[in-house]
């Protein structure tokens, strides 16, 4: 393995590199108000996942089974949208996610690195992410819309479903949590 003495600290995602500058209709500016507004989305896809991941792993209590299958169906429909929303960018010239680092630069939900997380909690915690990830999904759906990318604006509102989906079952889901849970 080698070992990179650099690491590159302030990372753009547009434009991108003339080998990576898909063509497109667009122009760069719409094309760069999209990238811009869709990659903190992706890097909060992945920090969500990585949460999502981190209950399923860590979970204790009478609702075990229930949480860790919910969760783990929650972390895989989170991980299927972060291709679809890269791809996207690419296919209009702007360029995505480089690095566990990039991701940490551009999300915009908190990591979770407690030792313990009574179940409750957790539940309380992923209704808040997945809440304000559907709030940013909204904004970036209207920057798509304002800038002619209607197949970018498409493949968010399905996402913004599938959020609001979790959202529900999770919110569903804590109205039976007592203080105890
Ligand atoms: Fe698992």
């Amino acid at each position: 393995m080698t070992t990179r003495q650099v690491t590159k600290t302030h990372l753009t995602s547009f434009p991108a590199p003339a080998q990576l500058a898909t063509v497109t209709d667009l122009t760069p500016q719409e094309a760069q108000a999209v990238t811009e507004a869709v990659n903190p989305l992706i890097a909060d896809a992945f920090a969500l996942y990585v949460k999502t991941k981190n209950f399923h792993w860590h979970l204790a209590g009478s609702h075990f089974r229930d949480y860790h299958l919910l969760f783990d169906e929650q972390a895989e429909a989170i991980l299927a949208s972060i291709d679809i929303m890269a791809e996207r960018l690419r296919r209009i010239g702007g360029t995505t996610i480089r690095s566990i680092s990039h991701i940490g630069q551009l999300q915009t939900i908190a990591d979770d690195n407690d030792d313990f997380v009574p179940a409750g909690e957790m539940v309380k915690r992923l209704v808040e992410d997945n809440g304000h990830i559907a709030k940013m999904l909204r904004k970036a759906i209207e920057v798509c819309d304002r800038h002619r990318d209607s197949a970018t604006s498409n493949a968010l509102q399905e996402i913004l479903d599938e959020t609001e989906r979790r959202k529900w079952f999770l919110f569903e889901v804590m109205q039976g949590v007592k203080n105890t849970d």
